[in-house]
């Protein structure tokens, strides 16, 4: 059967295969890649629960991917930075450059796309432009990074670790503003994990890149697949039950860095007993559609306050962060590369890829959508 497009449709919470969009003859400056794989993820879940896609303007649907390992296909004049049969991740996220963003402050709209406002950008298979379920589109080469040969079968994994890159950079960036740039250099965080989804993962990947030690704290038992996973990237797991949220000492038992991973309110609150003094905790998960909840948080507030900790949330990924997450898959390789690769939990043709978008296996990470093979 021919390569359909998952779209997702406002309305309607259910995904649907249509067929593709054929992408126009490549012009100059431009490329045409070749989607190899496909992540689903839980932005997809959401966008698709929500049922209101941020389709692009004058379109009835939002093709959704926005998790892609590509191949270049075709290169226009002048293109020289890529070339047919490079290996490529694009960036999901692209500043708007026309008359749509009139009325956002020009300097907003001069920062890195991963800063700006709502309004300054697109994020393609997310927010106003098609993502990359397709067999073939068209881009332009400062937007795809170059994956070499020997990551490809973990390379679809590349967009959310940068994602978790950015959260513990901009975490070891802002202590070292804070602490001074040898504080954690020298002594180096002690960190808390909380989620075992893929950000989860991906930000343990970050910090053993790092060599910091990792403690990833979520529902499973000792004997599951994942919390296995988690010891074979030489991480301690600690279950639900087993995690002491008030210990006698924080500074003794605590953590100095903190990813929230789960977008879970009652476990962001308990982990917030953690957090050691000039501690940071770093927000990565968040619901699209958030229920409303009563908490007590006079004690974290004061906590905060005498503790000096820094709570951050972290969006998308700066460039660097693209790069750092493609570096590190091939630094890790050697050590943890059939480990990461465990992480991709199902492989499915796009046909039969619809259930993915609305369900998750029990003990699945990350599903992966094959449109070309690997060759
Ligand atoms: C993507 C990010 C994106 C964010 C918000 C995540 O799933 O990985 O690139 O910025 O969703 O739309």
């Amino acid at each position: 059967m021919a390569l359909q497009s998952i779209v997702a449709i406002p309305g309607n919470q259910q995904p649907q295969l249509v067929e593709p969009i054929s992408p126009a003859p490549v012009s100059a400056g431009e490329v045409i890649c070749e989607t190899v794989y496909l992540g689903v993820c839980g932005t997809d879940r959401e966008i698709l629960h929500a049922a209101t896609p941020h389709v692009p303007h004058g379109e009835g649907q939002l093709v959704l991917g926005h998790e892609c390992l590509a191949r270049v296909i075709e290169v226009g004049d002048g293109v020289s930075e890529v070339q047919p049969g490079d290996l490529v991740v694009p960036a999901v996220r692209r500043p708007i450059t026309d008359l749509r963003t009139e009325g956002i402050d020009e300097f907003k709209m001069n920062r890195r796309p991963d800063m700006m406002p709502w309004g300054a950008y697109v994020e393609r298979g997310i927010v106003w432009e098609h993502g990359f379920s397709l067999p073939r589109w068209i881009d332009r080469p400062e937007f795809l990074y170059h994956v070499p040969e020997s990551i490809k079968e973990v390379a679809i994994l590349s967009e959310p670790i940068s994602v978790s890159e950015k959260a513990v950079r901009e975490a070891e960036q802002t202590q070292a503003a804070r602490l001074g740039a040898s504080e954690w250099h020298d002594n180096p965080p002690r960190v808390l994990v909380t989620g075992m989804g893929p950000i989860a993962f991906a930000a343990v990947i970050c910090c053993r890149a790092r060599g910091w030690d990792v403690t990833v704290y979520g529902r499973d038992n000792d004997d599951t697949f994942r919390a296995g996973l988690v010891r074979e990237f030489d991480a301690t797991f600690v279950n639900a039950d087993s995690l002491d949220f008030t210990p006698q000492s924080v500074e003794e038992d605590g953590f100095e860095l903190i990813l929230e991973c789960t977008g879970n309110d009652q476990v962001m609150m308990q982990a917030a007993g953690l957090l050691a003094g000039c501690g940071v905790m770093v927000w990565l998960g968040a619901s699209r559609l958030p229920k409303i909840r009563e908490f007590d948080v006079n004690q974290i507030m004061r906590n905060a306050i005498l503790g000096n900790h820094l709570y951050l949330g972290t969006v998308n990924n700066a460039p660097q962060d693209m790069q750092s997450a493609i570096d590190h898959l091939g630094c890790l390789n050697a050590r943890y590369g059939m480990t990461i690769g465990k992480m991709i939990t199902e492989r499915v043709d796009p046909a039969d890829s619809l259930w993915h978008y609305t369900n998750r296996e029990p003990q699945g990470i990350k599903t992966i959508v094959c449109y070309a093979g690997l060759t």
